[in-house]
């Protein structure tokens, strides 16, 4: 078991300091940070493996009707949710007690009119979804983007899958920030079918975003196994936060988020509990961090 320094020995964030690379346990380091800091916190958590993760009290979030929590699904507590979903999978307490208070801490550290990205797989994403619902509230949820790619074999017994889901939610339905002028745009399927302006300019995303993977001989590599393309985090944080705002990844792996941040204007704080990950990210992300924007 890899030894992590104590929060107290981080770096200190502070809204006009340098952008941040953390090597901490998210759990420790997040509840240092100021409330409402972030634009942006787009987090790509590991998935559920039910055996690897620590488990913590259940108790931790227990949203009692009229404690003044948030209580979401129909006006359940946030336990009775957590049992319900327990009941169908083993597995998934396990990773519930992981996230659920670190996404909770995400809620607390977003702006008021901040956005949060939830990169997760086909096989998370229901329960994930449901969690976060009573989290943020249902009000509360965007869209869930479909990262399409075309990588590697492909079944024969069943549809391959070949996606990822990221889950977007916003802390305020009625007042969050959202940019389409400064996302980039997709040619048309069919161009003869649009003016040769409207061609030209191309059209907006939707939520199905087609991109390939991190190619393995192409620049972008960093060698971290699990290294997500700079392409789709441009476009979150392009939409979801103005040059100058603070972005945070606290599950942040090769600092694909920071990276993205730094060609964009942004400030970031990227926080992982691997050592790998932190070295890798003090080499990629080395043109922005260590001094004040
Ligand atoms: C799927 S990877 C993220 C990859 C990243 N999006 C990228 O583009 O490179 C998940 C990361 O979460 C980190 N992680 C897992 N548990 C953590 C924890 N408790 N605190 C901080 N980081 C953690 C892992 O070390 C891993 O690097």
């Amino acid at each position: 078991m890899t030894e992590l320094p104590a929060p107290s020995a981080s770096p200190v964030w502070s809204a006009d300091g340098a952008n941040l690379v953390v090597h901490a346990d998210n759990a420790q380091y997040l509840p240092t940070l100021p409330d409402a800091s972030f634009s942006m916190i787009y987090v790509d958590p590991p998935f559920n493996t039910g055996r690897a993760q620590r488990r913590q009290q259940t108790s931790m979030l227990r949203a009692a009707p009229g404690s003044g929590d948030r209580v979401g699904f129909k006006g359940q507590s946030y336990s009775t949710v957590k049992g319900i979903l327990a009941s169908y999978d083993d597995a998934f307490e396990d990773y519930w007690d992981f996230l659920a208070p670190r996404l909770a801490e995400a809620w607390r550290l977003l702006a008021d009119d901040g956005t949060l990205y939830v990169h997760l797989d086909y096989r998370e994403v229901h329960y994930a979804k449901v969690m976060l619902d009573a989290l943020f509230g249902r009000d509360c949820f965007l869209n869930e983007i479909i990262w399409a790619y075309d990588y590697g074999a492909r079944a024969k017994r069943k549809w391959p899958a070949k996606h990822d889901n990221i889950l977007v939610y916003v802390k305020d339905p009625a007042g969050y920030h959202f940019s389409s002028d400064e996302v980039d745009r997709e040619p048309y399927m069919a161009p003869g079918l649009v003016t040769a302006e409207k061609a030209a300019l191309g059209k907006l995303p939707t939520d199905v975003w087609w991109h390939t993977i991190v190619s393995p001989t192409g620049r972008e590599k960093t060698g971290y196994p699990t290294q997500k393309p700079e392409g789709l985090l441009r476009r979150a944080v392009a939409a979801s936060s103005r040059e100058g705002d603070w972005v945070l990844d606290f599950f942040a792996g090769s600092g694909t988020l920071g990276a993205v941040a730094g060609k964009l204007g942004r400030r970031f704080v990227c926080v992982d509990s691997n050592p790998q990950a932190v070295e890798i990210m003090e080499t990629r992300l080395a043109p922005w961090i260590g001094s004040a924007p």
